[in-house]
């Protein structure tokens, strides 16, 4: 046999052995017999010194291609056995996740959530911002600040639960340092003055939150409840401010063909007040039960802020007006979803919260 015919042979069984290699271990395992000073490749290299010197660039260069094709069929082999690891490992690793999600079914937030998310978001459309205030409330805020004095006959409008703290039935966040009661707050006005004590004007915000007062949970009645607040303070706002706002609200939350209107009133903390109504969202104006016949139903109260709350904050009354306004968000879903009893919303049954 020719040295041409023995390199074929030995590049031939090379690249034979590697294809009948079926993973990357006895790939290794071969490595030696293809590369190595033992391989057949290796042993003819070693005869180029009897080679004649004529045929040895040819013999050399056939060596060299052999090489090539032996070294590109292990690549090529190696590559395969790689990517197939990797897919299996891939395999191995993947999380299923589909069975987490088929076991715990998903709940939804509940009604007064959902509402008060979706009036947040009528307000924010129209420029205003959220604000919080805290649900245990100093007299100050829930009353003195806002033009309720201890002896004012108006605070009787409001069932007021105080706080037991034991031997600390006062502590000193009054005015000035004055010892003060405190009280679990009867309706979200003290947030107002929380923001104006915070920022200067001008001031466009809501503040959402639960109240609370001393009542005895019936249909209509819960001791727990919830508010929304508006106050706008500015250059110049007059009533006719208040009055386009609350229509424009009424319209953006409710849909088109509900109004609102205003009703002279009294609240300690606005001059002059109002109660508000909006055309009923059942019958849209016609009468029905829910209005009782009168086409109007009653959403809140608002005003323009009192004068004498402005300076309580530090805001000169002369430079600036401003309007507020308070509403009972429970009553709102309850009306909207024709829901008769309010205490159906805290029970938590869940075969009641579901539907909304
Ligand atoms: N805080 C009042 C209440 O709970 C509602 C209210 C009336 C809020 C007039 C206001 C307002 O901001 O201007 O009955």
């Amino acid at each position: 046999m020719s040295v041409h015919e023995q390199i074929a042979e030995a590049q031939a069984e090379a690249v034979a052995s590697i294809e009948q290699s079926n993973d990357l271990e006895s790939l290794t395992a071969l490595e030696p017999s293809l590369f190595g000073k033992k391989s057949q490749l290796g042993s003819l290299k070693r005869l180029m010194g009897e080679v004649d010197a004529d045929d040895r660039a040819s013999v050399g260069e056939a060596l060299n291609e052999a090489q090539r094709i032996i070294r590109e069929a292990h690549g090529v082999a190696k590559e395969r056995f790689l990517s197939a690891t990797r897919r299996d490992q891939l395999e191995a690793e993947r999380l299923d996740l589909t069975e987490s999600l088929e076991s715990s079914p998903q709940g939804h937030l509940h009604l007064v959530t959902q509402t008060m998310e979706r009036l947040e978001d009528v307000f924010v459309g129209m420029g205003f911002t959220v604000s919080e205030g805290p649900q245990a409330e100093t007299d100050w805020y829930n009353f003195e600040a806002l033009n309720l004095p201890a002896a004012h006959p108006a605070r009787s409008m409001f069932d007021t639960l105080y706080l037991d703290l034991g031997d600390r039935t006062e502590i000193g966040d009054g005015q000035g340092g004055e010892a003060t009661n405190i009280l679990l707050r009867t309706h979200t006005s003290p947030v107002q003055i929380r923001v104006m004590e915070m920022m200067p004007p001008p001031i466009y915000t809501v503040c959402p939150g639960r109240v609370f007062r001393r009542d005895t949970a019936d249909a209509s009645h819960m001791p727990v409840f919830h508010q929304i607040e508006g106050l706008v303070v500015d250059h110049g706002i007059s009533l006719a401010d208040l009055a386009g706002t609350l229509n424009e609200f009424t319209a953006a939350y409710f849909g088109g063909s509900i109004r609102s209107r205003l009703r002279p009133s009294y609240f300690p903390f606005t001059e002059p007040s109002a109660e508000f109504d909006i055309t009923c969202v059942i019958c849209e104006g016609d009468g029905c039960q829910t209005c009782q016949r009168t086409g109007w139903i009653e959403l809140g109260g608002c005003g323009m802020v009192h004068p004498n709350v402005l300076t309580n904050c530090g805001i000169d009354s002369e430079e600036w007006t401003g309007f507020a306004f308070g509403f009972g968000i429970d009553r709102l879903a309850i009306m909207r979803y024709g829901i008769k009893d309010l205490r159906d919303m805290y029970t938590n049954d869940i075969r009641f919260l579901r539907q909304f």
